[in-house]
Formats: structure tokens, C-alpha cells, sequence
């Protein structure tokens, strides 16, 4: 797509409108490129984590301030709901921040003709262990107190059949044309790297409930 619209452009002297419609192409297909080779990149060499303590509700906000006006553009009503005080997690933001993106990414893809999304968080003291996935662990930080908050992701889109439920943390595993299927790979990762874990409910043509359990050090 790069190389036919920028070819084209070359050939054709297009008038100053085509060369932005053009260059408006290249752009999109440049971005989903970045995308694919930094997922591929992380997927192959992750990351190591580089924590500190950091209110869980200002990581989540930061993340979140970043893709308000996109949602906005496509009639996606965002609703927050963070528990206060705010619990103290140790986190690398930089990665969580690539988690919470690639959730709202999701859900916004989920959502063609708009709908709703929320974003809540509560303290509990461990995931429940009918929401692990099968062959999912526990995390692995868990201990008798370990107080762990949970971050959720609710949206009202298309949904995920039972059959396919079991396969969305695979890597490469998408329903997507143009999809990787890496995201919530790496989600699951980064999130287990954390000492936590990730959790999925769904009901198809209903909605999906995307859940992180991150273990908390203390409140603010
Ligand atoms: N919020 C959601 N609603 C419905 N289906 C979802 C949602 N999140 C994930 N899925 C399903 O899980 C699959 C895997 O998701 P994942 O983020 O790993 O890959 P992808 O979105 O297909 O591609 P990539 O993230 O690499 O661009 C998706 O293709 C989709 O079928
Ligand atoms: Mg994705």
C-alpha cells in the first residue's frame, strides 16, 4: 500500500488534494506498520521491567488522557470509575501504559458503530480463580494478605464466542483481516511479569469484561 500510493504519487503529478489524500494513506499504513514491527519486537525480546511505586488511579488516567479525543471520534462514550484512596502499585508505566492502550485499542475495534466503555477498579484480595484461563497460573506473588486491585475493561461490543474465548491470550491468534493477534499476549506478559494476571468474561453480541489484577503495596 506504501509503495503503490507513494508510486503513484511519483508517476502521476496529483493534484495538491490527491497528494493529501495520499500521503493521509501512507500514514495510516505507516502507523500499522509501526505497530506490527514493535509488537513482533516485543514479543521476541521483551522488555525487562523497570518498576516504581506509582498511584495506580494517576498510571490509568495518564494512559487513558492519551485516547479520550479518539474515543470521542468514534461515538465510544468513555465512563471512569477508580476507586479511592488510590492503591499503590509497583509498575513499569511505560509497559502498562502499552497494556491499557492495547485494551481500549480492542474494545474501540470491537465497537465499529461506537458504544460504551468503562473503566473501574476495586480492591480485592485475590482473582478469582474460575475467571484464570485454562493453563493460567495464579499470580505468582500471591500470598495470604496480598491485597490485589482490579482494573477492568467493559465494553458493549461485538463480543467473543465460547469456542474462541479460550484462544484470544495465544500468540497469533485473531479474528482480525488486518490483525496480529500480539496484543493481549504481550498484555499477559507484562501483566504476569508484574505479579499479576488477566482475566477475560465475554458473552457474544453482548460485550467483553478485560480484567487486570495488579498487587497492591499500599493506599494513597
Ligand atoms: N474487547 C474485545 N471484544 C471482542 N473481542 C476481543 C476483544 N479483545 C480481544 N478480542 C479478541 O481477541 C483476539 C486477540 O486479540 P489481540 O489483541 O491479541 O490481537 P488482535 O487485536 O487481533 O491483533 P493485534 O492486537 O496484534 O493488532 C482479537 O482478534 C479478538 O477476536
Ligand atoms: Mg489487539
Amino acid at each position: 500500500m506504501i509503495e503503490g500510493t507513494s508510486a503513484y504519487c511519483i508517476k502521476k503529478e496529483p493534484s495538491l488534494d490527491r497528494l493529501r489524500e495520499s500521503f493521509k494513506v501512507i500514514n495510516r499504513n505507516v502507523t500499522h506498520a509501526q505497530k506490527i514491527l514493535n509488537d513482533l519486537l516485543d514479543f521476541a525480546r521483551p522488555k525487562p521491567l523497570k518498576t516504581r511505586p506509582y498511584k495506580i488511579n494517576n498510571v490509568i488516567e495518564r494512559a487513558i488522557s492519551l485516547v479520550t479525543i479518539d474515543l470521542e471520534r468514534c461515538n465510544v462514550t468513555l465512563s471512569m470509575n477508580l476507586c479511592s484512596p488510590s492503591p499503590i502499585v509497583a509498575c513499569d508505566e511505560k509497559q502498562l501504559n502499552q497494556v491499557f492502550l492495547d485494551l481500549v485499542w480492542n474494545a474501540r475495534q470491537a465497537m465499529p458503530n461506537g458504544g460504551s466503555l468503562t473503566i473501574s477498579t476495586s480492591v480485592n484480595s485475590s482473582p478469582p480463580a474460575e475467571l484464570l484461563h485454562p493453563g493460567d497460573t495464579c499470580p505468582k506473588r500471591q500470598e495470604e494478605m496480598q491485597q490485589f486491585v482490579k482494573i477492568s475493561f467493559s465494553d458493549s461490543g461485538v463480543g467473543i464466542d465460547e469456542k474462541s474465548i479460550k484462544k484470544i491470550f495465544e500468540p497469533f491468534y485473531t479474528s482480525k483481516p488486518k490483525g496480529l493477534g500480539l496484543g493481549l499476549s504481550i498484555c499477559k506478559r507484562i501483566i504476569h511479569a508484574h505479579g499479576g494476571t488477566i482475566t477475560v468474561e465475554s458473552k457474544h453480541g453482548e460485550g467483553t469484561t478485560i480484567s487486570i489484577f495488579l498487587p497492591v503495596e499500599s493506599y494513597s
